[in-house]
Order: structure tokens, then C-alpha cells, then sequence
């Protein structure tokens, strides 16, 4: 482990790099990267990054928004296979059938999406931000959510609002179940539950908090509890236990496990800085129109 932390060490510095990682990367992942963060923290990160070259730890959407932000610098990403599921479940074509539908509409997509639907949007959101970025938007001609149908029916709970949902959703938060809570609560009495924004209804009416990845550690910093009971990618858990040695993460299911997370490996982060390869990067035309929305995003 020690040698392969060397040679990434070295070829980072070789190659003028900075490496970000996203808060449900492996442990060691999270280790060696400069920054660890949520989607809204490390798109804030990528637009000051000073170095030739980003390697993002994290899934591909993430990588691209990097690149998007950064179109002078080579992003690199360890595994393009590295894909998010909900991501995919709209595409360009389909989102355009939408907003046919719904002439005058808001076109509001969450940062889980691709850059080809980014570019067909008026605005992003992250799970950190989407609240304030919802309250900021004119809601007469109407709002298209896409591509999470539990982020957006969340907000517009929240916000006593209604928007036209896509059907996608997380199949990692799908694993956890109310009932799952329920049983954790029981096993560890009077510890609060947070959870992510991706999980159903009936799984965040069970928790305490429905918080995005950087707000849960926040919360962590801050909270008195001494357990917290954490219904999200159990990735979260190594960054919460080693900022928060005093206190106790207990998981709602220790399978909620994001496959495309765990592709990035330090053998890859090497690979791709020894190569300069995979390297991710967007169409102009996309990238200028995708850049639109998640500026819009970043200025409120
Ligand atoms: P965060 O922005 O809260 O880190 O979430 C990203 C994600 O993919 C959750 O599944
Ligand atoms: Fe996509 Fe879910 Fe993985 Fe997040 S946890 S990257 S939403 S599949």
C-alpha cells in the first residue's frame, strides 16, 4: 500500500496534479486526495484549482462538471466506466420530449445527470444547495425536476411546491427501507438518523435529518450525540469516524454500497496519472450550454 502511495505521490507532483474525491470513494481513495467532498464541494473546488491537472475520484458526471468548469486543464478520471445509474435514466432526446410538453417551464436538473441534459437546462442543483436554489427560481410557467424523482419530490415538499418529476432515482438509496431505520433506531436508542435526499419518502420521514453527504459531516462536527445513526453510502463512514473520533457511526444497512464508486482504485489513480488517460472531456457546444446552468447554480 505504502509503495503505490509513493508512486502516486510522485507522479502527482510530476504531473502537477490535484486530486479530488468524492466523500463515497474507498478509504484509501479518500486518503491520498487533497480534497474530499460532496457534488456542490467539489464542483466549488474544481473552479479554483490551480494545478494542470484535476484527477476526480468519483463517478463520471462529477469528473465531466470538473471539466466543464475547467476547459484549460486535462480531468482525468481513473475508470470511465465509473458511470451513475440515475444519471443515465434521462437522456437528451427525452428531456427535450419534456420540455416540448411543457412549453415556458423551468428546466431544473439535478447534478446527477449528464452533460448533454445539463446543456438542455435552465439550472442545477445538488443535494446541498437545492433548496436555496429552488426558493431563488419564478414558479408561474411551472418546473421540470429531472433526472431524481426523491430530491425533487423532497423540495417541493419542503417548499409546499409542485414540479413535474422524472421518474429516475438512486437503485443505491433504494436499498434502504423505513423498516431498516426503524431497526436501526431500535439497536441504537436515542442516536439521530440522517439520511440522503436520494432516499424515498417513506425512508426520510423516518430520519431526523435529510442532509446532502458535506451536510452530514457538518452535522457531525456539530452534533453533541455521541452515535449517529448515517443512511447513506457507507463510503461517508471512514470521513466521518476519522474527523469524528469521539463519537460512534452506526450504518442503516451496511449494503448500501455504490458499485460505480468503488471502481475508483489507487492502482487506477496511478494508472491514469502515469498515462494522462482516461481523460474526460465535453463537446464545446454541450459544454458551453451545460456550463450555463451550473454557473447559474454556483452564483446563488
Ligand atoms: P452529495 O452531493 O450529497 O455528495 O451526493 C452525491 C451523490 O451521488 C449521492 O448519491
Ligand atoms: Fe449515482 Fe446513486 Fe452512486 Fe450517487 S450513489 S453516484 S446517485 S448511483
Amino acid at each position: 500500500m505504502n509503495d503505490i502511495v509513493e508512486e502516486i505521490k510522485t507522479l502527482k507532483a510530476r504531473r502537477n496534479a490535484v486530486i479530488l474525491a468524492h466523500n463515497y470513494e474507498r478509504a484509501e481513495v479518500q486518503d491520498i486526495a487533497d480534497f474530499t467532498g460532496d457534488s456542490l464541494e467539489l464542483a466549488r473546488k474544481a473552479t479554483q484549482v490551480e494545478s494542470d491537472a484535476i484527477v476526480f475520484c468519483g463517478v463520471y458526471f462529477m469528473a465531466e462538471t470538473a471539466a466543464i468548469l475547467n476547459p484549460s486543464k486535462v480531468v482525468l478520471i481513473p475508470d470511465e466506466t465509473a458511470g451513475c445509474p440515475m444519471a443515465d435514466m434521462i437522456t437528451g432526446d427525452q428531456l427535450r420530449e419534456l420540455k416540448a410538453k411543457h412549453p415556458g417551464a423551468l428546466a431544473v436538473c439535478y447534478v446527477n445527470s449528464t452533460a448533454e441534459v445539463k446543456a438542455e437546462c435552465d439550472i442545477c442543483v445538488t443535494s446541498g444547495n437545492a433548496e436555496r436554489v429552488m426558493a431563488s427560481l419564478p414558479k408561474d410557467k411551472g418546473i421540470l425536476f429531472v433526472p431524481d424523482q426523491h430530491l425533487g419530490g423532497y423540495i417541493a415538499g419542503r417548499r409546499g411546491e409542485t414540479y413535474v418529476l422524472w421518474p429516475g432515482y438512486c437503485p443505491t438509496h433504494a436499498r434502504l427501507t423505513a423498516a431498516r431505520v426503524a431497526a436501526a433506531r431500535a439497536a441504537h436508542p436515542g442516536a439521530p438518523v440522517l439520511v440522503h435526499p436520494e432516499c424515498a419518502k417513506d425512508v426520510r420521514d423516518a430520519a431526523d435529518e435529510c442532509l446532502s453527504t458535506g451536510g452530514m459531516c457538518a452535522y457531525a462536527r456539530k452534533s453533541d450525540a455521541r452515535e449517529i445513526i448515517v443512511g447513506t453510502e457507507i463510503g461517508i463512514l471512514h470521513r466521518l469516524r476519522t474527523e469524528n473520533p469521539g463519537k460512534i457511526f452506526h450504518p442503516v444497512d451496511t449494503s448500501t454500497i455504490c458499485p460505480n464508486m468503488k471502481k475508483i482504485t489507487l492502482d487506477k489513480v496511478r494508472d491514469c496519472l502515469r498515462d494522462m488517460s482516461p481523460r474526460v472531456t465535453v463537446p464545446e457546444e454541450i459544454a458551453v450550454r451545460a456550463r450555463r446552468a451550473i454557473d447559474a447554480m454556483l452564483a446563488i
